[in-house]
């Protein structure tokens, strides 16, 4: 046996110990990472509709509204704590992990040891937890993980990446580790890098956030104050998009895969083309410019992202544009507004 053979052997044989059954032949098992953020609890609302209530466990670090708890299986988890999430695994019999722990972009860059920590040991943290336990595991990259030296109209999904933030450093050493991990121990590893992420749910601290705080500011005020100037392109997602991308992308079987990590996107535009868009629909609004520190971080990433392998390889196809958008957001939005009172 060569030595390579006899070394993959010895890892499956030391996953295995940790596995006495094989996974995925049933419905999975679910465990979802820093749930409470933007994206956690909507994607535990799909996935639930789609496995059932008990197969997808949310968890984070804080406590969670009477709703949230209500709404299915809730857990204290914290990705800092390797011990701990050996547990939960142990515990719940967990089969796939979807890791949203992270400080986001314009947050991290106020708290550059925090995200070292919640973004690379956290993340070193998982990689072991399902390497031990074989499990599949998905972690989102972001258009920040690409930086001033990267093509920005399009980027492809092979091509230079020198980001300028801990949060993009973060992520490409995740998409790194992950592929690295893929290749050396036949891990499970899934990445989607996710443009903005537009809901009416409260953002987490990026630098795509004004796509969400204008519809939010001029329903209630009638006025935003935008931080980036009216031309600044991104590529943009509504939540509905993003997961059903990542749902599909979780259950593609591993011989259509090509790659461990693709771009997705959905559309591109700016916050003056937004604001037009809006005013279709919505009258009486005013917004003005006032760009800061997140205007240079935006200035770095791509403008137009090319997600054509991920539609080649899986079928992505994204659903919602950015008329049907705007229509999604105001009226999602003002729900939330009048449930809240505020
Ligand atoms: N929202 C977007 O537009 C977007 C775009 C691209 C990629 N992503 C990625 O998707 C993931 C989720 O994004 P989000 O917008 O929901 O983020 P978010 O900032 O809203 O939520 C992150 C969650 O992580 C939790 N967390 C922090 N420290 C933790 C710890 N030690 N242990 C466990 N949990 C901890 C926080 O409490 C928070 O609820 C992130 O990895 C982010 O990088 C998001």
């Amino acid at each position: 046996m060569s030595l390579n053979k006899s070394f993959r052997v010895a890892v499956k044989l030391s996953i295995r110990s940790y596995c006495v059954q094989r996974p995925f032949k049933k419905t999975p098992k679910i465990l979802i990472t820093g749930g409470l953020g933007q994206l956690g609890v909507e994607c535990a609302k799909y996935l639930r509709g789609k496995y059932g209530k008990n197969n997808v466990i949310l968890s984070d670090i804080i406590k969670p509204s009477t709703e949230i708890f209500n709404d299915g299986p809730y857990i204290f988890a914290d990705i800092l704590d390797f011990k701990g999430l050996q547990k939960i695994v142990v515990d719940h019999r967990v089969d796939w992990l979807i890791h949203f722990s992270a400080l986001l972009s314009a947050i991290g860059e106020q708290n550059v040891p925090l995200a070292v920590r919640v973004n690379i040991e956290g993340m070193h943290n998982v990689m072991e937890l399902a390497k031990q336990y074989n499990l599949r595991i998905f972690v989102p990259s972001t258009i920040g993980a690409f930086g001033p030296d990267s093509p920005r109209n399009p980027t492809p999904n092979v091509t230079v990446q020198r980001p300028r933030t801990i949060y993009g450093v973060s992520k490409v050493h995740a998409e790194l580790l992950g592929e690295y991990y893929h290749y050396k121990f036949g891990l499970d590893f899934r990445c989607l890098r996710f443009p903005g992420v537009i809901s009416s749910d409260p953002p987490g601290g990026g630098t795509t956030d004004y796509a969400i705080a204008i519809f939010h500011e001029v329903l209630r005020k009638g006025h935003y104050d935008c931080y980036l100037k009216p031309d600044t392109r991104l590529p943009m997602m509504h939540v509905k998009d993003a997961l059903r991308a990542l749902s599909e992308y979780l259950e593609a079987p591993n011989e259509s895969l090509n790659r461990r990590v693709y771009n997705v996107t959905a559309m591109s535009f700016t916050p003056e083309e937004l604001a037009k868009e809006m005013f279709k629909y919505l009258s009486g609004f005013t917004i003005s410019y006032r760009p800061d520190d997140r205007q240079n971080i935006a200035d770095s990433w791509p403008q137009v992202f090319d997600d054509s392998e991920a539609r080649r390889d899986w079928n992505w196809k994204p659903e919602v544009d950015m008329d049907n958008l705007v229509k999604l957001m105001l009226k999602e939005v003002k729900e939330k507004i009048d449930a809240n009172g505020f």
